[in-house]
C-alpha cells in the first residue's frame, strides 16, 4: 500500500484554508476581526458594524450602518407558514435542533437566497436577523408569551433580548449582549465555521452551510460548553467548596467546562473582556456569587492543570444574570456566530476549491470475498 503521511489528529495545527477575516495568535492571546483588535472591536465598536466589516472587509460609515441596521429590522419577520411550522415543533426540543430545523426549512421559502455566489449576502443578512426571531418564537411558546414582534428601533443585541425576555432589556444589557455577539461572531477555522466551509465548498447553498454549523457547534466541547460551566457553579454552590470539588472532578479525569482551548496556550482575550462583564452585569444586580465562584475556579484550575479559561467561561454567567435559560446559551452563541459562518461561506465561494482531505487506510486488505451463505 502508498505510504500516505502521518496523521494530524484533529487536525491539529493543520493550515486548510486562507483567510482575511480572522486571525488568532495562540501565543500572545490575540484575536484580530479583518485587522482590528478584539479589544478595540468590544470596547467601542456593535454588532452591526462587526457584520459590515467581516462581510465587506472595512468598518463601515455611518450612512453604511445605518443602512444595514435598516436592513436587519427588514428581515426580522418569518414568512407565517414557518412560524406556524415552529409552533407545531415539540416544546420539550433541544433549542438548537430547533434552530437546525428552522434554517434548513426557511431555506423552503427563499429559493433566490438560497442561490450560491456572491448573491448569497442577501441571505447572510437574512439569517443574522431572523436567527433571535426562531429562537423568540420557539422559547416564547415554552412560557406561554406571544411571538414577538419586528421591534424595528432595537439593536440586534437588544432584540435578541427582547425576543428572549419578553421584557425592555436595559441599556447595560443591551450593552453587554452586543459585546457578547462581538466577541463570538468569529473565530478562524473552528470546527462549527469549518463545517459551514467544507459544505459551501461543494458548491452548496448558504442555508446548508449554516444548517451544517449549526449541527456541529451544538457539540459540549465546541458551543455546550457555557451551559456545562453553569450546572458546575450549581454543584459547587460555594466558594469555599470550589477546590474539594473541582480537584475530585480531575482527579477523576474530568474536563472542566471553560478551560482549555486548542489554539489558545494563553488566557483567550474574549474570556478576559467576558470576566470584567460577569462583574460589571453582577454588580448591577447585587450579586456577584457566579463571579466570585469563577474566580475561584480559575484560580484551582491554573494551579493544578496549568490551563486558562476559554470565551466559555464567564459568558454563562452574564446571560443567566440578564435571566437567559441555560439551554439557549448555546442558540445565543449561533446567533452570534452565524455572523462569522456567512462571512467564510461568501469568502470560501470567492476562492472556490473542494475541500477534500484524504484519511490513513488502517483496515485490511485483499480479504477474500465469502458468499452469504458461507458466513458466520
Ligand atoms: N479540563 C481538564 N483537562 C483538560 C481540559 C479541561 N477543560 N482541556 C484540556 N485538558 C487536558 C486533557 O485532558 C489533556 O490531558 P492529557 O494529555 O493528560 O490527556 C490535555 O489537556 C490536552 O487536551 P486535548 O483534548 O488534547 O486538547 P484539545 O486541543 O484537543 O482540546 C478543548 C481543546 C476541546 C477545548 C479542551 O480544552 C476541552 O475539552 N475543554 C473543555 C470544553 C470547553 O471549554 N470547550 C469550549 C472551547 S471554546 C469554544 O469552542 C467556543
Amino acid at each position: 500500500m502508498p505510504a500516505t503521511p502521518e496523521v494530524q489528529t484533529g487536525l491539529e495545527d493543520v493550515v486548510a484554508a486562507t483567510t482575511r477575516i480572522c486571525f488568532i495568535d495562540g501565543k500572545q492571546g490575540r484575536l484580530i476581526y479583518e485587522g482590528y483588535d478584539i479589544r478595540d472591536l468590544a470596547a467601542r465598536s456593535t454588532f452591526e458594524e462587526v457584520a459590515h466589516l467581516l462581510w465587506y472587509g472595512r468598518l463601515p460609515t455611518s450612512a453604511q450602518l445605518a443602512e444595514l441596521k435598516a436592513r436587519f429590522a427588514e428581515l426580522r419577520t418569518l414568512p407565517s407558514a414557518l412560524a406556524e411550522r415552529i409552533d407545531t415543533l415539540p416544546i420539550s426540543a433541544n433549542p438548537m435542533d430547533i434552530l437546525r430545523t428552522a434554517v434548513s426549512s426557511l431555506a423552503l421559502f427563499e429559493p433566490e437566497e438560497t442561490r450560491p455566489g456572491p448573491s448569497s449576502i442577501g441571505g447572510a443578512q437574512r439569517l443574522v436577523a431572523v436567527l433571535p426571531t426562531i429562537l423568540g418564537q420557539f422559547h416564547r411558546r415554552r412560557v406561554r408569551r406571544p411571538a414577538p414582534e419586528p421591534r424595528p428601533e432595537l439593536s440586534q443585541a437588544a432584540y435578541l433580548l427582547y425576543c428572549l425576555l419578553d421584557r425592555e432589556p436595559t441599556e447595560l444589557e443591551s450593552r453587554a449582549m452586543d459585546v457578547a455577539l462581538v466577541l463570538h461572531a468569529d473565530h478562524e477555522l473552528n470546527a462549527s465555521t469549518f463545517s459551514a466551509r467544507v459544505t459551501a465548498s461543494t458548491l452548496s447553498d448558504l442555508y446548508s452551510a449554516v444548517t451544517s454549523a449549526i449541527g456541529t457547534l451544538k457539540g459540549p466541547l465546541h458551543g455546550g460548553a457555557n451551559e456545562r460551566v453553569m450546572e458546575l457553579l450549581d454543584e459547587i454552590g460555594s466558594v469555599d467548596r470550589a477546590e474539594e470539588v473541582v480537584k475530585a472532578k480531575l482527579a477523576r479525569h474530568e474536563r472542566i467546562m471553560g478551560f482549555g482551548h486548542r489554539v489558545y496556550k494563553v488566557e483567550d482575550p474574549r474570556a478576559t473582556i467576558l470576566r470584567e462583564w460577569s462583574r460589571k452585569v453582577g454588580e448591577s444586580r447585587g450579586n456577584l456569587r457566579y463571579y466570585e465562584l469563577l474566580r475561584r475556579v480559575e484560580e484551582v484550575v491554573h494551579r493544578e492543570k496549568g490551563l486558562y479559561p476559554n470565551v466559555d467561561l464567564y459568558s454563562g454567567s452574564v446571560y443567566s444574570l440578564i435571566g437567559i435559560p441555560h439551554d439557549l446559551f448555546t442558540p445565543v452563541f449561533a446567533a452570534s456566530r452565524v455572523l462569522g459562518w456567512t462571512a467564510h461561506v461568501l469568502e470560501e465561494y470567492r476562492d472556490l476549491r473542494l475541500i477534500r482531505p484524504v484519511a490513513k487506510y488502517v483496515g485490511a486488505l485483499d480479504l477474500p470475498y465469502v458468499p452469504i451463505g458461507e458466513r458466520h
